[in-house]
Protein backbone atom coordinates (compact mmCIF):
# COMPACT_ATOMS: atom_id res chain seq x y z
CA UNK A 1 0.00 0.00 0.00
CA UNK A 2 1.70 3.52 -1.39
CA UNK A 3 2.57 5.51 1.77
CA UNK A 4 0.24 8.02 2.58
CA UNK A 5 2.71 10.83 4.16
CA UNK A 6 5.05 10.55 0.97
CA UNK A 7 2.14 10.68 -1.43
CA UNK A 8 0.77 13.94 0.23
CA UNK A 9 4.53 15.26 -0.14
CA UNK A 10 4.74 14.46 -3.48
CA UNK A 11 1.28 16.20 -4.01
CA UNK A 12 1.87 19.17 -2.23
CA UNK A 13 2.94 22.17 -4.60
CA UNK A 14 6.89 22.89 -5.19
CA UNK A 15 8.25 25.55 -3.47
CA UNK A 16 9.55 29.13 -4.63
CA UNK A 17 12.99 28.67 -6.17
CA UNK A 18 14.70 31.52 -4.15
CA UNK A 19 13.16 32.16 -0.54
CA UNK A 20 10.88 35.23 -0.29
CA UNK A 21 9.71 37.19 2.16
CA UNK A 22 6.69 38.18 -0.30
CA UNK A 23 3.99 39.53 1.09
CA UNK A 24 5.46 40.14 4.01
CA UNK A 25 6.57 43.64 3.54
CA UNK A 26 3.82 44.77 1.34
CA UNK A 27 1.07 43.73 3.98
CA UNK A 28 2.62 45.37 6.89
CA UNK A 29 3.42 48.49 4.91
CA UNK A 30 -0.36 48.47 4.19
CA UNK A 31 -1.18 47.65 7.84
CA UNK A 32 0.92 50.50 9.25
CA UNK A 33 -0.40 53.31 6.77
CA UNK A 34 -4.02 52.12 7.70
CA UNK A 35 -2.54 52.62 11.80
CA UNK A 36 -1.15 56.11 11.66
CA UNK A 37 -4.61 58.03 9.99
CA UNK A 38 -7.81 56.32 10.63
CA UNK A 39 -6.29 53.84 13.42
CA UNK A 40 -3.89 55.51 15.68
CA UNK A 41 -3.99 58.98 14.92
CA UNK A 42 -7.96 59.16 14.74
CA UNK A 43 -8.35 57.94 17.92
CA UNK A 44 -6.16 60.05 19.69
CA UNK A 45 -7.76 63.00 17.83
CA UNK A 46 -11.22 62.03 18.96
CA UNK A 47 -9.69 60.82 22.55
CA UNK A 48 -8.51 64.52 22.91
CA UNK A 49 -11.30 66.09 21.64
CA UNK A 50 -13.92 64.87 23.64
CA UNK A 51 -11.79 65.23 26.85
CA UNK A 52 -10.43 69.16 25.98
CA UNK A 53 -13.98 69.73 24.64
CA UNK A 54 -12.74 70.52 20.81
CA UNK A 55 -15.82 71.00 18.47
CA UNK A 56 -15.14 67.48 17.07
CA UNK A 57 -19.26 67.96 15.81
CA UNK A 58 -21.49 65.41 15.32
CA UNK A 59 -18.85 63.03 13.17
CA UNK A 60 -17.98 62.15 16.59
CA UNK A 61 -19.87 58.42 16.52
CA UNK A 62 -18.61 57.71 13.06
CA UNK A 63 -15.49 58.43 13.03
CA UNK A 64 -15.25 56.09 16.50
CA UNK A 65 -16.64 53.47 14.53
CA UNK A 66 -14.67 53.93 11.48
CA UNK A 67 -11.34 54.10 13.93
CA UNK A 68 -12.61 50.81 15.64
CA UNK A 69 -13.15 48.99 12.08
CA UNK A 70 -9.93 50.59 10.51
CA UNK A 71 -7.79 49.08 13.91
CA UNK A 72 -9.25 45.76 14.25
CA UNK A 73 -9.85 44.68 10.72
CA UNK A 74 -7.73 46.61 9.10
CA UNK A 75 -4.31 47.45 10.82
CA UNK A 76 -4.48 44.19 13.23
CA UNK A 77 -5.74 41.86 10.69
CA UNK A 78 -3.37 42.96 8.02
CA UNK A 79 -0.39 43.36 10.42
CA UNK A 80 -1.42 39.75 12.00
CA UNK A 81 -1.99 38.21 8.41
CA UNK A 82 1.55 39.70 7.34
CA UNK A 83 3.69 38.28 9.92
CA UNK A 84 1.95 35.08 9.88
CA UNK A 85 3.15 34.79 6.28
CA UNK A 86 6.72 34.60 7.67
CA UNK A 87 5.92 32.39 10.96
CA UNK A 88 3.24 30.12 9.66
CA UNK A 89 4.79 28.21 6.94
CA UNK A 90 7.89 27.49 9.27
CA UNK A 91 6.13 26.79 11.69
CA UNK A 92 4.36 24.15 9.29
CA UNK A 93 7.19 23.02 7.18
CA UNK A 94 5.88 24.07 3.56
CA UNK A 95 5.96 27.17 1.69
CA UNK A 96 3.14 29.29 0.78
CA UNK A 97 2.95 29.24 -2.94
CA UNK A 98 0.65 32.14 -4.15
CA UNK A 99 2.69 35.11 -2.24
CA UNK A 100 1.21 37.97 -5.14
CA UNK A 101 -2.21 36.20 -4.57
CA UNK A 102 -2.03 36.50 -0.56
CA UNK A 103 -0.54 40.59 -1.25
CA UNK A 104 -3.40 41.49 -3.86
CA UNK A 105 -6.07 39.84 -1.05
CA UNK A 106 -4.19 42.18 1.95
CA UNK A 107 -3.93 44.91 -0.54
CA UNK A 108 -7.98 44.99 -1.57
CA UNK A 109 -8.54 44.64 2.46
CA UNK A 110 -6.82 47.76 3.08
CA UNK A 111 -8.61 49.75 0.16
CA UNK A 112 -11.51 48.28 1.52
CA UNK A 113 -10.75 49.47 5.04
CA UNK A 114 -9.48 53.13 3.53
CA UNK A 115 -12.96 53.83 1.92
CA UNK A 116 -14.92 52.93 4.79
CA UNK A 117 -12.99 55.04 6.71
CA UNK A 118 -13.41 58.12 4.39
CA UNK A 119 -16.98 57.30 3.48
CA UNK A 120 -18.53 56.65 6.76
CA UNK A 121 -18.67 60.03 7.93
CA UNK A 122 -19.93 61.64 4.94
CA UNK A 123 -23.70 62.83 4.41
CA UNK A 124 -25.95 60.08 3.23
CA UNK A 125 -26.20 59.82 -0.38
CA UNK A 126 -25.85 57.72 -3.31
CA UNK A 127 -22.09 57.91 -3.74
CA UNK A 128 -21.70 57.10 0.35
CA UNK A 129 -24.29 54.31 -0.08
CA UNK A 130 -22.52 52.53 -2.85
CA UNK A 131 -19.10 53.23 -1.63
CA UNK A 132 -19.08 51.75 1.40
CA UNK A 133 -20.52 48.46 0.39
CA UNK A 134 -18.06 48.94 -2.34
CA UNK A 135 -15.53 49.02 0.37
CA UNK A 136 -17.24 46.05 2.34
CA UNK A 137 -16.99 43.94 -0.54
CA UNK A 138 -13.32 44.63 -1.48
CA UNK A 139 -12.37 43.74 2.20
CA UNK A 140 -14.66 40.09 1.96
CA UNK A 141 -12.63 39.46 -1.78
CA UNK A 142 -9.16 40.60 -0.09
CA UNK A 143 -9.78 38.27 2.85
CA UNK A 144 -11.33 35.63 -0.01
CA UNK A 145 -8.17 35.84 -1.72
CA UNK A 146 -6.13 35.56 1.14
CA UNK A 147 -7.81 32.79 2.69
CA UNK A 148 -7.61 30.76 -0.96
CA UNK A 149 -4.35 31.80 -1.01
CA UNK A 150 -3.17 30.29 2.35
CA UNK A 151 -5.00 27.31 2.83
CA UNK A 152 -2.25 25.40 0.46
CA UNK A 153 -0.10 26.01 2.99
CA UNK A 154 -1.77 23.98 5.50
CA UNK A 155 -2.97 21.51 2.86
CA UNK A 156 0.76 20.96 2.08
CA UNK A 157 1.90 20.93 5.73
CA UNK A 158 2.73 16.93 7.02
CA UNK A 159 2.54 18.39 10.45
CA UNK A 160 -0.16 17.33 13.17
CA UNK A 161 -3.10 18.82 14.12
CA UNK A 162 -2.32 20.29 17.23
CA UNK A 163 -4.12 22.47 19.59
CA UNK A 164 -2.18 26.09 18.16
CA UNK A 165 -3.54 25.11 14.29
CA UNK A 166 -7.02 25.02 16.06
CA UNK A 167 -6.84 28.29 17.47
CA UNK A 168 -5.18 29.62 14.72
CA UNK A 169 -8.47 28.50 12.69
CA UNK A 170 -10.66 29.44 15.29
CA UNK A 171 -9.23 32.94 14.65
CA UNK A 172 -8.94 32.89 10.76
CA UNK A 173 -12.58 31.59 10.20
CA UNK A 174 -13.97 34.21 12.85
CA UNK A 175 -11.93 37.19 10.86
CA UNK A 176 -13.68 35.83 7.54
CA UNK A 177 -17.12 35.43 9.33
CA UNK A 178 -16.61 38.99 10.70
CA UNK A 179 -15.63 40.49 7.08
CA UNK A 180 -18.86 39.01 5.96
CA UNK A 181 -20.98 40.50 8.69
CA UNK A 182 -19.07 43.64 7.97
CA UNK A 183 -20.86 43.36 4.51
CA UNK A 184 -24.31 43.18 6.64
CA UNK A 185 -23.18 46.15 8.55
CA UNK A 186 -22.32 48.59 5.43
CA UNK A 187 -25.89 47.90 3.95
CA UNK A 188 -27.49 49.19 7.38
CA UNK A 189 -25.22 52.30 6.38
CA UNK A 190 -25.84 52.74 3.03
CA UNK A 191 -29.52 52.81 4.35
CA UNK A 192 -28.62 56.00 5.62
CA UNK A 193 -28.05 55.49 8.87
CA UNK A 194 -24.81 57.53 10.27
CA UNK A 195 -23.14 54.56 12.54
CA UNK A 196 -23.99 50.27 12.80
CA UNK A 197 -26.81 49.84 15.03
CA UNK A 198 -24.88 49.20 18.39
CA UNK A 199 -26.04 45.41 18.55
CA UNK A 200 -24.57 44.58 15.26
CA UNK A 201 -21.64 46.61 15.86
CA UNK A 202 -20.80 44.36 18.98
CA UNK A 203 -21.33 41.19 17.16
CA UNK A 204 -19.10 42.59 14.43
CA UNK A 205 -16.30 43.48 17.17
CA UNK A 206 -16.80 40.81 19.34
CA UNK A 207 -15.85 38.42 16.17
CA UNK A 208 -12.73 40.60 15.09
CA UNK A 209 -11.33 41.00 18.77
CA UNK A 210 -12.52 38.22 20.82
CA UNK A 211 -13.09 35.69 17.67
CA UNK A 212 -9.63 36.56 15.40
CA UNK A 213 -7.22 38.28 17.84
CA UNK A 214 -7.14 36.42 20.86
CA UNK A 215 -7.13 32.93 19.13
CA UNK A 216 -4.63 34.15 16.77
CA UNK A 217 -2.10 35.49 19.66
CA UNK A 218 -2.96 32.31 21.59
CA UNK A 219 -1.98 30.39 18.30
CA UNK A 220 1.58 31.91 18.43
CA UNK A 221 2.52 32.21 21.71
CA UNK A 222 1.60 28.19 21.69
CA UNK A 223 3.93 27.77 19.24
CA UNK A 224 6.82 30.00 21.00
CA UNK A 225 6.11 31.22 24.55
CA UNK A 226 7.56 27.68 26.17
CA UNK A 227 10.70 27.85 24.35
CA UNK A 228 11.52 31.21 24.12
CA UNK A 229 10.57 31.84 27.91
CA UNK A 230 12.01 28.83 28.79
CA UNK A 231 8.67 27.78 30.11
CA UNK A 232 8.25 24.64 32.55
CA UNK A 233 6.86 22.10 30.04
CA UNK A 234 3.22 22.57 29.71
CA UNK A 235 0.28 20.79 30.53
CA UNK A 236 -0.47 20.36 27.13
CA UNK A 237 -3.73 18.05 27.31
CA UNK A 238 -5.69 21.07 28.43
CA UNK A 239 -5.11 23.41 25.69
CA UNK A 240 -7.03 21.25 23.11
CA UNK A 241 -10.64 21.60 25.66
CA UNK A 242 -9.64 25.02 26.29
CA UNK A 243 -9.93 26.01 22.98
CA UNK A 244 -12.80 24.55 22.14
CA UNK A 245 -14.34 26.10 25.21
CA UNK A 246 -13.16 29.25 24.67
CA UNK A 247 -14.85 29.23 20.70
CA UNK A 248 -18.44 28.24 22.09
CA UNK A 249 -18.00 31.13 24.51
CA UNK A 250 -17.17 33.60 21.73
CA UNK A 251 -19.86 32.25 19.01
CA UNK A 252 -22.24 32.47 22.53
CA UNK A 253 -21.33 36.96 23.08
CA UNK A 254 -21.67 36.85 18.88
CA UNK A 255 -25.30 34.98 19.19
CA UNK A 256 -26.53 37.56 21.81
CA UNK A 257 -25.82 40.13 20.24
CA UNK A 258 -27.46 38.90 16.78
CA UNK A 259 -30.25 38.05 18.40
CA UNK A 260 -31.16 40.81 21.00
CA UNK A 261 -30.55 42.90 17.15
CA UNK A 262 -32.95 41.18 14.91
CA UNK A 263 -35.37 40.34 17.81
CA UNK A 264 -35.49 42.92 20.29
CA UNK A 265 -38.32 41.50 22.17
CA UNK A 266 -35.87 38.89 23.39
CA UNK A 267 -33.45 40.74 24.98
CA UNK A 268 -33.59 39.20 28.51
CA UNK A 269 -32.83 36.09 26.60
CA UNK A 270 -29.89 37.94 24.49
CA UNK A 271 -28.73 39.34 28.11
CA UNK A 272 -28.12 35.25 29.26
CA UNK A 273 -26.76 34.24 26.20
CA UNK A 274 -24.07 36.63 26.42
CA UNK A 275 -23.40 35.79 30.09
CA UNK A 276 -22.63 32.31 29.32
CA UNK A 277 -20.45 33.07 26.53
CA UNK A 278 -18.40 35.58 28.70
CA UNK A 279 -18.29 32.66 31.73
CA UNK A 280 -16.93 30.14 29.08
CA UNK A 281 -14.88 32.60 27.79
CA UNK A 282 -13.06 33.54 30.94
CA UNK A 283 -12.51 29.78 32.01
CA UNK A 284 -11.29 28.84 28.93
CA UNK A 285 -8.77 31.84 28.98
CA UNK A 286 -8.18 30.74 32.77
CA UNK A 287 -7.59 26.90 31.92
CA UNK A 288 -5.32 28.22 28.74
CA UNK A 289 -3.03 30.19 31.08
CA UNK A 290 -2.85 27.32 33.99
CA UNK A 291 -1.70 25.22 30.97
CA UNK A 292 0.71 27.35 28.89
CA UNK A 293 2.47 28.02 32.73
CA UNK A 294 3.50 31.49 32.02
CA UNK A 295 3.11 32.97 35.56
CA UNK A 296 5.55 30.32 37.36
CA UNK A 297 8.52 29.92 37.57
CA UNK A 298 11.13 29.63 34.37
CA UNK A 299 12.16 26.10 33.80
CA UNK A 300 15.86 26.93 34.18
CA UNK A 301 18.13 30.07 33.99
CA UNK A 302 18.01 31.94 30.66
CA UNK A 303 21.96 32.00 28.79
CA UNK A 304 20.72 35.36 27.16
CA UNK A 305 18.82 36.83 30.65
CA UNK A 306 18.79 40.51 28.71
CA UNK A 307 16.33 39.12 26.30
CA UNK A 308 14.64 36.52 28.07
CA UNK A 309 13.74 37.97 31.67
CA UNK A 310 12.19 41.26 30.08
CA UNK A 311 10.41 39.99 27.52
CA UNK A 312 8.28 37.25 30.02
CA UNK A 313 7.96 40.05 32.27
CA UNK A 314 6.20 41.99 29.12
CA UNK A 315 3.97 39.05 27.57
CA UNK A 316 3.23 38.15 31.52
CA UNK A 317 1.78 41.70 32.18
CA UNK A 318 0.16 41.53 28.54
CA UNK A 319 -1.57 38.23 29.81
CA UNK A 320 -2.40 39.80 32.84
CA UNK A 321 -4.47 42.71 30.82
CA UNK A 322 -6.21 39.93 29.02
CA UNK A 323 -7.60 37.80 32.23
CA UNK A 324 -8.75 41.20 33.08
CA UNK A 325 -10.28 42.41 29.85
CA UNK A 326 -12.63 39.20 30.00
CA UNK A 327 -12.97 39.57 33.84
CA UNK A 328 -14.76 42.73 33.03
CA UNK A 329 -16.88 41.16 30.16
CA UNK A 330 -17.84 38.45 32.44
CA UNK A 331 -18.88 41.42 35.22
CA UNK A 332 -20.47 43.60 32.91
CA UNK A 333 -22.68 40.78 31.40
CA UNK A 334 -23.56 39.14 35.10
CA UNK A 335 -24.58 43.08 35.93
CA UNK A 336 -26.74 43.18 33.31
CA UNK A 337 -28.49 40.27 33.41
CA UNK A 338 -28.92 40.32 37.00
CA UNK A 339 -29.56 43.67 37.37
CA UNK A 340 -30.65 45.09 33.77
CA UNK A 341 -28.49 47.96 33.63
CA UNK A 342 -26.83 48.16 30.33
CA UNK A 343 -23.16 48.50 29.77
CA UNK A 344 -22.74 51.85 29.98
CA UNK A 345 -20.56 53.71 26.49
CA UNK A 346 -17.39 54.56 28.88
CA UNK A 347 -17.68 50.74 30.24
CA UNK A 348 -17.74 49.21 26.76
CA UNK A 349 -14.31 51.39 25.75
CA UNK A 350 -12.68 50.55 28.63
CA UNK A 351 -12.82 47.07 28.16
CA UNK A 352 -12.62 46.89 24.61
CA UNK A 353 -8.81 48.70 25.08
CA UNK A 354 -8.25 46.85 28.24
CA UNK A 355 -7.58 43.94 25.43
CA UNK A 356 -6.74 46.04 22.81
CA UNK A 357 -4.27 48.20 24.10
CA UNK A 358 -3.32 46.68 27.65
CA UNK A 359 -3.14 42.98 25.89
CA UNK A 360 -2.55 43.18 21.94
CA UNK A 361 -0.23 46.50 21.64
CA UNK A 362 2.63 45.37 24.12
CA UNK A 363 2.25 41.26 22.60
CA UNK A 364 2.53 42.10 19.08
CA UNK A 365 5.44 44.99 19.65
CA UNK A 366 7.35 42.80 22.16
CA UNK A 367 7.27 39.66 19.78
CA UNK A 368 8.10 41.81 16.68
CA UNK A 369 11.09 42.74 18.61
CA UNK A 370 11.67 39.33 18.95
CA UNK A 371 10.82 37.69 15.94
CA UNK A 372 10.40 39.71 12.66
CA UNK A 373 12.78 39.89 10.21
CA UNK A 374 15.41 42.97 10.44
CA UNK A 375 13.23 44.28 13.05
CA UNK A 376 14.54 41.46 15.98
CA UNK A 377 18.35 41.79 14.94
CA UNK A 378 17.98 45.83 15.50
CA UNK A 379 16.22 45.53 18.70
CA UNK A 380 18.99 43.15 20.14
CA UNK A 381 21.31 45.81 19.56
CA UNK A 382 18.58 48.46 21.11
CA UNK A 383 17.13 46.73 23.57
CA UNK A 384 16.03 49.72 26.00
CA UNK A 385 14.43 50.99 22.59
CA UNK A 386 12.57 48.23 22.72
CA UNK A 387 11.96 48.03 26.31
CA UNK A 388 10.96 52.05 25.69
CA UNK A 389 8.13 50.93 23.64
CA UNK A 390 6.66 48.45 25.28
CA UNK A 391 6.52 50.44 28.40
CA UNK A 392 4.97 53.13 26.78
CA UNK A 393 2.88 50.91 25.61
CA UNK A 394 1.45 49.40 28.94
CA UNK A 395 1.53 53.06 30.90
CA UNK A 396 -0.33 53.86 28.11
CA UNK A 397 -3.20 51.18 28.61
CA UNK A 398 -3.06 51.03 32.50
CA UNK A 399 -4.02 55.23 32.50
CA UNK A 400 -6.04 55.09 29.60
CA UNK A 401 -7.87 51.94 30.71
CA UNK A 402 -7.93 53.19 34.61
CA UNK A 403 -9.01 57.02 33.84
CA UNK A 404 -12.07 55.57 31.90
CA UNK A 405 -12.88 53.57 34.65
CA UNK A 406 -12.54 55.99 37.39
CA UNK A 407 -14.84 58.75 35.82
CA UNK A 408 -14.65 58.64 31.91
CA UNK A 409 -13.50 61.77 29.85
CA UNK A 410 -13.97 64.47 32.29
CA UNK A 411 -12.36 66.03 35.62
CA UNK A 412 -9.18 64.39 36.60
CA UNK A 413 -9.88 60.69 35.00
CA UNK A 414 -10.47 62.01 32.15
CA UNK A 415 -7.06 63.96 32.03
CA UNK A 416 -5.35 60.32 32.58
CA UNK A 417 -7.37 59.06 29.89
CA UNK A 418 -5.98 61.55 27.69
CA UNK A 419 -2.35 60.68 28.92
CA UNK A 420 -2.94 57.29 28.50
CA UNK A 421 -3.87 57.17 24.93
CA UNK A 422 -1.23 59.97 24.30
CA UNK A 423 1.52 57.52 25.70
CA UNK A 424 0.36 54.38 23.92
CA UNK A 425 0.49 56.40 20.53
CA UNK A 426 3.78 57.63 21.04
CA UNK A 427 4.60 54.31 21.64
CA UNK A 428 3.04 52.66 18.51
CA UNK A 429 4.31 55.74 16.63
CA UNK A 430 8.04 55.16 17.77
CA UNK A 431 7.62 51.08 16.46
CA UNK A 432 5.63 52.07 13.27
CA UNK A 433 8.77 54.54 12.65
CA UNK A 434 11.48 51.95 13.35
CA UNK A 435 10.09 49.00 11.54
CA UNK A 436 9.13 50.70 8.72
CA UNK A 437 12.77 50.99 7.06
CA UNK A 438 13.78 47.22 8.47
CA UNK A 439 11.09 45.88 6.02
CA UNK A 440 11.58 44.31 2.98
CA UNK A 441 15.30 42.95 4.65
CA UNK A 442 15.85 38.94 4.15
CA UNK A 443 14.01 36.96 7.12
CA UNK A 444 16.46 36.29 10.31
CA UNK A 445 16.57 33.92 12.69
CA UNK A 446 12.99 32.78 14.36
CA UNK A 447 13.59 31.18 17.56
CA UNK A 448 12.78 27.07 17.33
CA UNK A 449 9.47 26.02 18.14
CA UNK A 450 8.89 23.10 20.68
CA UNK A 451 4.82 22.86 20.38
CA UNK A 452 4.59 20.05 18.03
CA UNK A 453 7.49 18.40 19.98
CA UNK A 454 5.23 18.68 23.08
CA UNK A 455 1.92 17.81 21.74
CA UNK A 456 0.83 21.75 21.75
C1 LIG B 1 -3.66 55.36 21.13
C2 LIG B 1 -4.49 54.36 21.15
C3 LIG B 1 -6.00 54.49 20.98
C4 LIG B 1 -6.82 55.56 21.17
C5 LIG B 1 -6.43 56.93 21.64
C6 LIG B 1 -8.16 55.13 20.87
C7 LIG B 1 -9.31 55.93 20.95
C8 LIG B 1 -10.61 55.53 20.70
C9 LIG B 1 -11.80 56.34 20.85
C10 LIG B 1 -11.80 57.78 21.30
C11 LIG B 1 -12.87 55.59 20.54
C12 LIG B 1 -14.34 56.00 20.53
C13 LIG B 1 -14.99 55.64 21.86
C14 LIG B 1 -15.23 54.16 22.02
O1 LIG B 1 -16.15 53.60 21.42
O2 LIG B 1 -14.45 53.52 22.71
C15 LIG B 1 -12.37 54.29 20.20
C16 LIG B 1 -13.16 53.23 19.83
C17 LIG B 1 -12.67 52.01 19.45
N1 LIG B 1 -11.34 51.63 19.39
FE1 LIG B 1 -9.77 52.74 19.93
N2 LIG B 1 -8.13 53.83 20.49
C18 LIG B 1 -6.82 53.40 20.53
C19 LIG B 1 -6.35 52.15 20.21
C20 LIG B 1 -7.13 51.15 19.72
C21 LIG B 1 -6.64 49.87 19.28
C22 LIG B 1 -5.17 49.43 19.30
C23 LIG B 1 -7.73 49.16 18.86
C24 LIG B 1 -7.79 47.77 18.27
C25 LIG B 1 -6.79 47.08 17.83
C26 LIG B 1 -8.89 49.98 19.03
C27 LIG B 1 -10.18 49.59 18.75
C28 LIG B 1 -11.30 50.35 18.96
C29 LIG B 1 -12.66 49.86 18.77
C30 LIG B 1 -13.05 48.47 18.31
C31 LIG B 1 -13.51 50.90 19.07
C32 LIG B 1 -15.05 50.88 19.03
C33 LIG B 1 -15.60 51.33 17.71
C34 LIG B 1 -17.09 51.12 17.62
O3 LIG B 1 -17.80 51.52 18.59
O4 LIG B 1 -17.56 50.58 16.62
N3 LIG B 1 -8.49 51.19 19.54
N4 LIG B 1 -10.99 54.29 20.30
Amino acid sequence: MANPVAARQAAAPRAPARPTIDPYPALARAALLLAWAPGFGLGLYLLLGIVLQWDVGAGWLPLGQAHGHAQVFGFTALFILAVGTVLFPRFLSAPLTRPRQARLGGILIAVGVGLRFLLQPLEAGLTRGVGLVLAAALELVGAGLFAHATLGVARASIQPWAAWRRALALGLGSLVLGYLLNLAASLELAGGRAIVSPALDEALLHLGIWGFIVPVTLAVGLKIFPQFLLLRPPRARLFGPAIVAYGIGMALVVAGWLVQGWRPELIAEARWLRLGGWSTQTAALLLHTFALRLFEPAARRSGMPHITNPTRLWFRLAFGWLLVAVALGAFFAARESTTGSAVGFVEASAQRHALTMGYLLPLLVGMAGRILPGFSGEMTRRPRVLAGMVWLLLVGATLRVGGQLLGGYVGLAGMLTALGGTLAFLGFAWFAWLLWPTLGRKPGAVPPARGDRDGV
